[in-house]
């Protein structure tokens, strides 16, 4: 049987933050949000039926040369309008590169702040301010900076769901499609402090041999997942392969009980857009995924003839689901919401960022 998640003395001293969606939405800074005033001219949303809505968001699409970003936790329909949908480190990526004058972002807040952070000439829209992220909100600002006092000339390496001016106290940013590498790239005899997930942070310390200062943060939806669902799920389709996302409650356990045999040896942990290019290249037919379930859509899209098998049916993150047509369509229409990041913030956030996308 995998073992119960259990979390080191020494990292409990830092686990303060008390995870529920109606507390992450209120600690959510939303006074430190800079955006426009809601003033919705024109056709309203509500009125307009899925395929006008479609059709007037194609249109103002083209009118305001914008693309839409979505990520893979977005609602199929969000998912099948937008020009890419991706992982956080895809999403980033496509934000640096674009020469759209607009970008529509469909995932949650520190992602569109990202994209602002990376592209200051654009203007980049969230449809929905509340869309922020339980694990983001787990370290604030002042609290890194005490934890740097604790470790002076350590190396900060900062998940991207952080905030703006969390990435600017630190050193290089990270996702979970590229967080070994970034760690590899650090100079042996260098301290490390890790934030804020503590399951990524240990599959990291894995995979690298590297101890790390890992801070106590997690996200609720991954969380949840928990090591016995998998093993059950596991036993009941052994031909399956088993996908995790490395921010998941069961990581952990995973890692050690694929090493001593409790779970199939074609177990993988992995980002959201590698889960998708593992299934393309993998000749399994039925697949366990533990990860939020919204990435079930583009898997059997892109996979009509696999079988995909959620790992918790319960792992929907209710940020992610803010997002709707609805919202997309007055997005666009009424500039509703920009995002915009402080200049001197930005610029330091920008080169954490930046380091990152260097490495891969
Ligand atoms: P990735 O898409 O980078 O795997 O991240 C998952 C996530 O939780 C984003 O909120
Ligand atoms: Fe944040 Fe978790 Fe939602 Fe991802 S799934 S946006 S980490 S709350």
């Amino acid at each position: 049987m995998m073992a119960a998640r259990t979390i080191p003395v020494e990292r409990q001293v830092c686990y303060n933050v008390e995870l529920t969606i109606e507390k992450a939405v209120s600690i959510m800074s939303i006074d430190q949000l800079t955006s426009t005033q809601i003033v919705e001219t024109g056709p309203k949303a509500d009125s307009m039926s899925q395929e006008e809505l479609i059709e007037a968001i194609n249109q103002l699409r083209k009118e305001r040369n914008a693309v839409i970003l979505a990520h893979n936790y977005q609602i199929p329909v969000i998912q099948d309008i937008a020009d890419f949908t991706g992982d956080s480190l895809g999403l980033a990526r496509q934000a640096a590169k674009t020469d759209a004058d607009v970008i529509v972002f469909c995932g949650v807040h520190f992602m569109a702040e990202t994209a602002a952070i990376l592209c200051p000439d654009k203007k980049v829209l969230l449809p929905d301010l509340e869309a922020g992220c339980s694990l983001a909100d787990t370290i604030t600002v002042e609290q890194l900076r005490e934890w740097k006092k604790q470790h002076p000339g350590a190396v900060v390496v900062a998940y991207v769901n952080t905030s703006a001016a969390v990435k600017a106290e630190s050193d290089i940013c990270c996702t979970s499609s590229n967080a070994v590498e970034v760690v590899q790239a650090i100079p042996e005899d260098q301290e490390i402090l890790f934030l804020p997930d503590m399951f990524l942070g240990s599959y990291v310390e894995k995979m690298t041999g590297r101890k790390m200062h890992i801070w106590m943060g997690e996200c609720h939806v991954h969380a949840a997942i928990h090591p016995d669902e998998v093993q059950r799920l596991a036993e009941k389709h052994p031909e399956a392969e088993l996908l995790i996302h490395p921010e998941c409650g069961c990581s952990t356990s995973a890692m050690y009980e694929v090493a001593a045999g409790g779970l199939p040896s074609n177990t993988a942990l992995l980002s959201t857009g590698k889960m998708i290019k593992h299934v393309a290249q993998s000749p399994a037919e039925t697949f366990i995924v533990a990860t939020e379930v919204g990435i079930l859509h583009r898997l059997q899209q892109e996979n009509p003839a696999k079988r995909f098998v959620p790992a918790s049916e319960h792992a929907v993150c209710p940020f992610m689901k803010m997002i709707t047509l609805e919202k997309v369509y007055r997005s666009l229409k009424d500039d509703i919401y920009v995002i915009e990041v402080d200049p001197d913030t930005a610029a330091k956030a920008r080169r954490a960022i930046e380091r990152m996308l260097e490495i891969g």
